[in-house]
C-alpha cells in the first residue's frame, strides 16, 4: 500500500489531521490499534477551545457540534472559604479572556463525527491493526508494517506521523539517545462518571476540599460528568455507584449536594494524573503528536487541546512542503509545538497544585495553596491570566 502521509492512532489528532490533509488533496492512511467501537467508548475530553472548534470547522466537521455544544462563559470554583458566596466563586471567562468561550462537547461525539467526515470523503482508516511497526524514519523512504491476521501489510509513505497516545508505539521508536523525556507523576488520580441524569449546574464547578479535588462537569442537558480526587490505589470495584455519591456531595458546597440529581452510572473510570513531555517532535521523517508526544493532568482541561496546536502545525507545515515544496515549517514543527505544548504543561501543573490536596504537603504548603487560591479570587491580573489559558493561548 501506498499514502503520502501514514498517521498511526486512529484517536482525534489522527482522524483531524487526515480529514484535513484529504481535504488538501494529501493522501493519508490511518492505523489504528483497536475497533471503532472501542475508540468511540472512551469517555475523555468535554472542554473544547476556540481553536480546536476551528479546526474541526476548517475539516467540515464543525456542523453538530456547532449546534450541539454548548458554549460555556465561565465556570465556578468551590472552597472552604466562599461560605459568603454560597461556598464558590465564580470564574467570567468572557470577561476575563476579553470575549473567548470554550465548547462544551464531547471527545466521543468528536470522534464520532470526525470517523463520519471520513467515511464521507472515502478516508482510508484502518481498524484493528497489529503490531504496527515504524520503520526507516531516517531515511526519506519510510514505511510501516502492521499485521492483519498472519498477513503483514506495508505502507509506505513519505511521512509518518505519531498520533498514538501515551501508550503508542511511534514514540518508543525514537532512539533512546535522541529522546528526552520530562516527567510528573502526582499521587492521585481521577475517579469519572457519567451519568443519565440532568447536570447539578449549567456552569462547571471545580472544587477544593480538604477531602480532595471533586468536578462536576457535563456533556449535555442530560448527560453528566462527575470526577472525584482518589488514591493511585483504588480501583472501580472499590465504588460502588452510592460510594461515589456519597463521596462527591461531601466535597461539594452544601446547595450544590441539595440540588444533585443521582442516577446508576454508565461509565465509570480511573485516570492517573501526570505531566509527561517528549523532546524532540521530530525524529527524521516521524513527527509526533498529540497524546504520543505529551499529557496533562486533566485539571485545566488541555489535553486534546494541546493536540490541536500540534495538528495545526503540522498541517500547515504539510500544505507547505506538498503545494510549494516549502520544508520551513516541517523544520521548524518540533521547536513550534513544544513552546505551546510548555505553557499547557505549566497551567495545566498550576491549576493541579491549586484544587487537589496532596498527600504529603507540610503545612507551609498548604498555607501556600490556599493563599494561592484568595490571590487569584482577588486579583483581576490573576483572573486574566487564569481566563487567557482556559480559553487557550493562541496557535
Ligand atoms: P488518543 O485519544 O489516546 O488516541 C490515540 C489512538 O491511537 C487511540 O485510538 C489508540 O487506540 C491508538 N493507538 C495506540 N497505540 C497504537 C498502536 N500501537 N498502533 C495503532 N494505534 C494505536 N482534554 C481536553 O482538552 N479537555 C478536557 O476536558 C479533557 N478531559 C479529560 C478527562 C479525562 C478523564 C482524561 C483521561 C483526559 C482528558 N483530556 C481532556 C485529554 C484528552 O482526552 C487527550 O488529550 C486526547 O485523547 C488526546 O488525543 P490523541 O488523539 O492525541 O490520543
Ligand atoms: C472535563 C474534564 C476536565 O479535565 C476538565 O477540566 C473539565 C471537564 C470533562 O470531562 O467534562
Amino acid at each position: 500500500m501506498k499514502a503520502d502521509v501514514c498517521i498511526i492512532g486512529g484517536g482525534p489528532s489522527g482522524l483531524l489531521l487526515s480529514q484535513l490533509l484529504q481535504l488538501q488533496g494529501i493522501d493519508t492512511i490511518v492505523l489504528e490499534k483497536y475497533s471503532r467501537e472501542h475508540v468511540l467508548g472512551r469517555i475523555r475530553a468535554g472542554v473544547l477551545e476556540h481553536g480546536f472548534a476551528e479546526l474541526m470547522r476548517e475539516a467540515k466537521c464543525g456542523e453538530r457540534m456547532d449546534r450541539e455544544g454548548e458554549n460555556h462563559k465561565g465556570f465556578y470554583i468551590a472552597h472552604d472559604n466562599a461560605l459568603d458566596s454560597g461556598g464558590m466563586d465564580h470564574v467570567d471567562l468572557f470577561k476575563y479572556s476579553g470575549g473567548s468561550t470554550v465548547l462544551v462537547y464531547g471527545q466521543t461525539e468528536l470522534t464520532r463525527d470526525l470517523y463520519e467526515a471520513r467515511d464521507r470523503l472515502g478516508g482510508k482508516v484502518v481498524h484493528n491493526a497489529e503490531d504496527v511497526t515504524p520503520r526507516d524514519l531516517d531515511t526519506d523512504k519510510p514505511y510501516v508494517s502492521y499485521r492483519d491476521g498472519d498477513k503483514v501489510i506495508r505502507v509506505d509513505c513519505q511521512y509518518v506521523i505519531g498520533a498514538d497516545g501515551f501508550h503508542g508505539v511511534s514514540r518508543r521508536s525514537i532512539p533512546k539517545d535522541v529522546l528526552r523525556e520530562y516527567e510528573r507523576v502526582y499521587p492521585f488520580g481521577w475517579l469519572g462518571v457519567l451519568s443519565r441524569t440532568k447536570p447539578v449546574s449549567p456552569e462547571l464547578i471545580y472544587c477544593k476540599h480538604e477531602r480532595g479535588f471533586a468536578l462536576c462537569s457535563l456533556r449535555s442537558q442530560v448527560l453528566s460528568r462527575y470526577y472525584i480526587q482518589v488514591p493511585l490505589e483504588d480501583t472501580t470495584e472499590d465504588w460502588s455507584d452510592d460510594a461515589f455519591w456519597a463521596e462527591l456531595k461531601r466535597r461539594v458546597p452544601q446547595a450544590i449536594a441539595d440540588g444533585l440529581i443521582t442516577g446508576s452510572s454508565i461509565e465509570k473510570s480511573i485516570a492517573p494524573l501526570r505531566s509527561f513531555v517528549a523532546e524532540p517532535m521530530r525524529y527524521g521523517r516521524l513527527f509526533l503528536a498529540g497524546d504520543a508526544a505529551h499529557i496533562v493532568p486533566p485539571t485545566g482541561a488541555r489535553g486534546l487541546n494541546s493536540a490541536a496546536s500540534d495538528i495545526y502545525y503540522l498541517y500547515h507545515a504539510l500544505i507547505d512542503r506538498y503545494k510549494k515544496a516549502d520544508d520551513t515549517g516541517l523544520d521548524a514543527y518540533s521547536a513550534r509545538a513544544l513552546a505551546r505544548v510548555w505553557k499547557a504543561q505549566r497551567f495545566s501543573w498550576w491549576m493541579t497544585t491549586l484544587l487537589h490536596r496532596f498527600p504529603n504537603n507540610i503545612p507551609y504548603d498548604d498555607k501556600l495553596q490556599q493563599t494561592e487560591l484568595a490571590y487569584l479570587l482577588s486579583s483581576e491580573a490573576a483572573m486574566r491570566s487564569l481566563a487567557e489559558n482556559y480559553v487557550g493561548l493562541p496557535f
